[in-house]
């Protein structure tokens, strides 16, 4: 294999393929209503709720939330990578791969989130070069072998230095406003200026490798505060990325296991002592989208924190994305370490050896799970009993169905005799209707519009013909949502199945799939006129804001004459 692989391939491949063909060749499908269903392999269930759906050309599982396209079905059912997965596709329509050399690749049409992904790029570049050449670099580069950080590792983390300075950036890019949207700047007293300052820079890079943030650490631990990350932007949502994952998958595609971390130091100095497949969270409690993340490229996830109360605190909190994510495919482990060390610290303490063990060692969730109320609780009286019960319940709640999950309500039972299985079926029940409900809340006529779009491209006819007037409205995620539909536009995809495939590891992918499977209730033949009614009170709300906008600035600093004639327009 050599070069990459057309997107025009990939496009036409999924035209010539069936999702339902190729599916049922692995797991046979039978034919319900429109659908196809069986029970679903990426989980263990009595009756089916994996549903493959011919004309989208994407499958999903009401179950445990799986989904994808064909590609994607490949990529998890048989473990492939994404080439791999092509190739499989190719060989079943029998045809070539017609690979291109990475210099011969067409670049795409641009859009805004690849363009601040360049700048981002280049302010990771620069900050190298700086680590490099700068007059000062000797402050960082002592600061690093002080740390002992090899030059080695910090190339592979592209590891920078932001000088001392508050105008920098804008005069060397000549580009304040997107410097300022990438979050590379600060905005106080009507003066842009740098935001990180004389700081050593880790850039944190998507899974696909894209430069979405950076965290800066201070070179002088007197000055606060002494880590500053990028803020949120349309690149960088702190909540859904770790750092240090693309490094990983570099070097190991498929790792045994991810060691989830704290800081960006532990993961560099872990990488530096061979352990190369740890991750860090960005700051922030560790969230099921993080978590589901890695348990894309690994089925076993190990927590370790620092055995210090907040330590302690943090794997505790972690639970709770635990416990939506987990499966019988899929293992946590718990690994604590002496306070007050923490994984960098300790390494260079005890050495790679022993602390290898102590990740040999580290304790099951399940058993930490259970230890976490046990060591508390008196399990002696019926009072300690009920309230282990009581405290393990919305946990177990969480679990979707699952070998594990009814061990771990045997092992309470065990523990508490007394069988709360019962009790979780019953509210199991009135526990998804909530979370439903909760979905249902957010499905606000914008994103309804647009879920029906994404799952229905052959809509784009109508909103070509009625375009909205996205200036005059304004709702969180708006620019997301516009790129998005402007593509879908351009674009004119197939089905969305095509659709998912163009933005493959691109950061609206997850906005997309969760598009893509939010349960929308109407029946087939009723899609067309739900979607022209969401966007005829698109249209309307659009025309209410502009309508009001224009009379309050009529009244105020009045209007233009092209205003003028908009605002007889909206009022006839
Ligand atoms: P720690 O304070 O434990 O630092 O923060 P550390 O990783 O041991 O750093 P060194 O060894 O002193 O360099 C752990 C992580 O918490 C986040 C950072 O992601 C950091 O890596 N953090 C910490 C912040 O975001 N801001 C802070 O001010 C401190
Ligand atoms: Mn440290």
């Amino acid at each position: 294999m050599s070069g990459r692989i057309p997107r025009q391939f990939i496009d036409d491949l999924l035209v010539r393929v069936d999702i339902v063909d190729i599916i049922d060749s692995h797991v046979p499908l039978k034919k319900t209503g429109s659908n196809y269903t069986t029970r679903c392999p990426f989980h263990n269930e009595k009756s089916p709720s994996f549903n493959v759906n011919r004309n989208k050309q994407f499958y999903h599982c009401f179950g445990c939330g799986a989904g994808g396209n064909v590609i994607s079905f490949l990529i998890e059912f048989n473990h492939l990578n994404f080439v791999e997965a092509i190739e499989e596709l190719a060989t079943f329509a029998g045809v070539e791969i017609p690979y291109e050399n990475q210099t011969g690749y067409e670049p795409e049409a641009k859009n805004k989130l690849l363009e601040l992904q360049e700048m981002m790029a280049a302010c990771a570049t620069f900050y190298v070069e700086q680590l490099k050449n700068h007059p000062q670099k000797n402050t960082a580069i002592d600061y690093l072998k002080g740390r002992g950080i090899l030059g080695i590792i910090a190339r592979d983390f592209m590891i920078g230095y932001a000088p001392d300075g508050w105008q920098i950036l804008s005069p060397h890019f000549n580009n304040t406003e997107l410097l300022c949207e990438a979050g590379m700047l600060a905005f106080k007293n009507e003066l842009y200026y740098d935001r990180f300052r004389q700081r050593i820079m880790f850039p944190i890079r998507n899974k696909r490798g894209y430069f979405i943030g950076f965290g800066g650490r201070v070179l002088d631990d007197s000055q606060q505060p002494k880590y500053l990350n990028s803020p949120e932007t349309p690149l960088f949502h702190k909540s859904n990325e770790v750092y240090g994952l693309y490094e990983l998958l570099k070097k190991n595609p498929k790792p045994a296991r991810i060691l989830i971390v704290e800081g960006y130091i532990d993961v560099v100095t872990l990488a530096q002592f061979g352990i190369a497949y740890s991750v860090a969270a960005l700051g922030t409690n560790l969230t099921a989208t993080q978590l589901q993340l890695l348990f894309r490229s690994t089925s076993e996830v190990i927590l370790c924190f620092d055995g210090d109360k907040a330590g302690q605190d943090a794997a505790w909190k972690a639970m709770d994305a635990v416990f939506s994510v987990l499966n019988d495919n899929r293992q946590v482990r718990v690994l604590l370490l002496p306070s007050p060390h923490d994984p960098d610290s300790l390494l260079r303490e005890e050495g790679v050896d022993a602390f290898t063990q102590r990740i040999e060692n580290a304790e099951m969730m399940s058993s930490y799970f259970f230890n976490h109320f046990t060591t508390k609780l008196d399990l002696n009286s019926i009072e300690g009993r009920s309230k282990l019960a009581n405290q393990a319940k919305p946990f177990l709640l969480k679990l979707v169905d699952s070998f594990f999950k009814e061990m771990m309500l045997a092992k309470l039972k065990e523990l508490t005799y007394f069988d709360i299985a019962p009790t979780i079926e019953k509210e199991k029940v009135v526990y998804q209707q909530k979370y439903q409900k909760e979905k249902n809340v957010r499905h606000s006529l914008e994103r309804l519009t647009l879920a029906l779009l994404v799952q229905n491209p052959q809509l784009v006819g109508k909103l070509v013909e009625n375009p909205i007037d996205w200036q005059a409205l304004e709702f969180t995620g708006i620019e997301a949502v516009k790129i998005i539909v402007q593509r879908i536009c351009d674009e004119k995809p197939a089905t969305t199945a095509h659709l998912l495939e163009h933005y493959r590891g691109e950061p609206e992918e997850k906005m997309l799939n969760a598009l893509a499977f939010l349960p929308i209730l109407i029946p087939d033949d009723g899609i067309d006129a739900e979607f022209s009614g969401a966007l005829n009170q698109l249209i309307l709300q659009g025309r209410k804001n502009r309508l009001e906008k224009l009379q309050i600035q009529a009244t105020t600093v009045g209007l233009s004459d092209p205003e003028k004639e908009i605002l007889l327009q909206l009022l006839r």
